[in-house]
């Protein structure tokens, strides 16, 4: 029998785990929207009995709940290090959901001022024995706008009256913006939202529209950072970067941040390096990965985006890190935060190894903490201290 415990982790190991371990058969963008269409259902709906049951159960099954694994960053409470990475709730629209999820805060969007849909279907592909994924979505979203509305109708207020429920925006150009108007674009979706969001992460990194990466370039960049940094009211500011800069790169692009005093860099975006993967082919195109647009994350981007974290860490160690990028284990999340960063999220590995991956990194975390005799993770951030079993 089931136990209760573990109702959630058994029901997605059931039903959802058998589906995952072939690249083909159910389509992969359509099992995300279904499965945001109930989690939608229950944010909008979270008071009915029922509902309120459910998630009662889920932060039961969930959340793990350590002082240790507190940390002010940026004036921001962040319960835990562990957060959902962006592109999964690009609309909002579960954003009242996340945290029964266990997660200590979650990165929605990315959203641009248009609303727009996206590259042509299909867009989303597994990769199931690397346990990785090709997407080239295209910032399919409802807009900024809409956002906002999402927000209301989940009972969302501002940000100074929510408890426990930290949420950052991931901000991106819309495609039919040129370059040279990026700025305003980028401005318009900030103004609406910045009341709502804990932090704002500057996109600039994404590979599936269209000169967007062209914004990592040290004078465009630092000339958008600078408006968004004269908004008034302007939230602590993250920067996503790609993992196929260079170092050089990489160097130029923290020159900036410190200059303009940012606060922080998200670490990575998905690649258009194939990392190894050039020959696989993908079943529902016939197109091997080397021929394929889009960007790939999950277990291959590992290596790469921590090296990544402990690079810009070693550079300055002032800069705050979010880690992002393959880590599907508590040791891989271990890793990147003994790497440098303070917090880290998840998305590809959190599909396929299911919501029970949320505790199961926390509490591999609070059990490192214990065996190196450590009293909260901020002493481990940085501290290149290996796994103990
Ligand atoms: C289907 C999909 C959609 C994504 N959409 C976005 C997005 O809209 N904005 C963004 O900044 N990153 C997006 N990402 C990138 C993730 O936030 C993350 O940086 C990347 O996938 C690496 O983490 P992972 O290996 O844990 O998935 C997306 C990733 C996937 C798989």
């Amino acid at each position: 029998m089931v136990s209760q415990k573990g109702i959630f982790n058994n029901i997605y190991k059931n039903l959802v785990t058998p589906i995952l371990k072939q690249d083909t058969g159910i389509d992969a963008e359509y099992l995300t929207n279904l499965s945001l269409t109930l989690l939608t259902f229950s944010s909008n709906n979270k008071n009915w009995p029922l509902i309120a049951k459910i998630i009662k159960n889920l932060n039961q099954e969930f959340c793990v709940v350590d002082e240790r694994l507190h940390q002010k960053i940026c004036g921001i409470d962040f319960s835990n290090p562990l957060g959902l990475a962006a592109g999964f709730d690009k609309n909002g629209n579960a954003a009242n959901i996340w945290k029964d999820f266990g997660f200590g805060f979650a990165e929605l969007g990315t959203v641009t001022k248009f609303a727009q849909s996206g590259n042509p279907k299909p867009r989303l592909f597994r990769l199931a024995k690397e346990e990785a994924a090709l997407n080239r979505m295209g910032f399919n979203n409802n807009g900024a706008e809409n956002l906002v509305k999402n927000f209301l109708k989940q009972g969302i207020d501002f940000k100074k009256n929510r408890k426990n429920n930290c949420l950052g925006i991931n901000f991106g150009k819309s495609k039919i913006t040129s370059l040279s108007k990026a700025q305003e674009d980028y401005l318009t979706s900030l103004k609406l939202l910045i009341p709502y969001c804990d932090y704002a992460a500057i996109n600039v990194s994404s590979p599936n529209t269209e000169g967007l990466r062209k914004l990592q370039d040290p004078a465009l960049l630092k000339e958008l950072l600078r408006e968004v940094k004269n908004l008034d009211d302007c939230p602590p500011l993250f920067v996503k970067i790609a993992p196929d800069l260079s170092y050089e790169e990489i160097e130029d692009i923290c020159k900036i941040i410190i200059d303009e005093k940012i606060d922080g860099i998200i670490a990575t975006n998905t690649s258009l390096d194939r990392l190894g993967l050039e020959q696989r082919k993908i079943k529902q195109t016939g197109l091997l990965l080397s021929e394929e647009n889009g960007g790939l994350s999950g277990r291959p981007l590992q290596i790469k985006a921590n090296q990544i974290i402990r690079h810009i860490h070693n550079l300055d160690n002032k800069i705050k890190l979010i880690g992002v990028g393959g880590i599907d284990s508590p040791e891989s999340a271990w890793e990147r935060i003994c790497s440098g960063a303070s917090l880290i999220q998840i998305y590809t590995g959190w599909i396929y190894k299911g919501p029970q991956l949320v505790p199961n990194i926390l509490n591999g975390i609070i059990k490192q903490l214990n065996n190196h005799q450590l009293s909260n993770i901020r002493q481990a951030i940085g501290s290149n201290l290996k796994w103990i079993d």
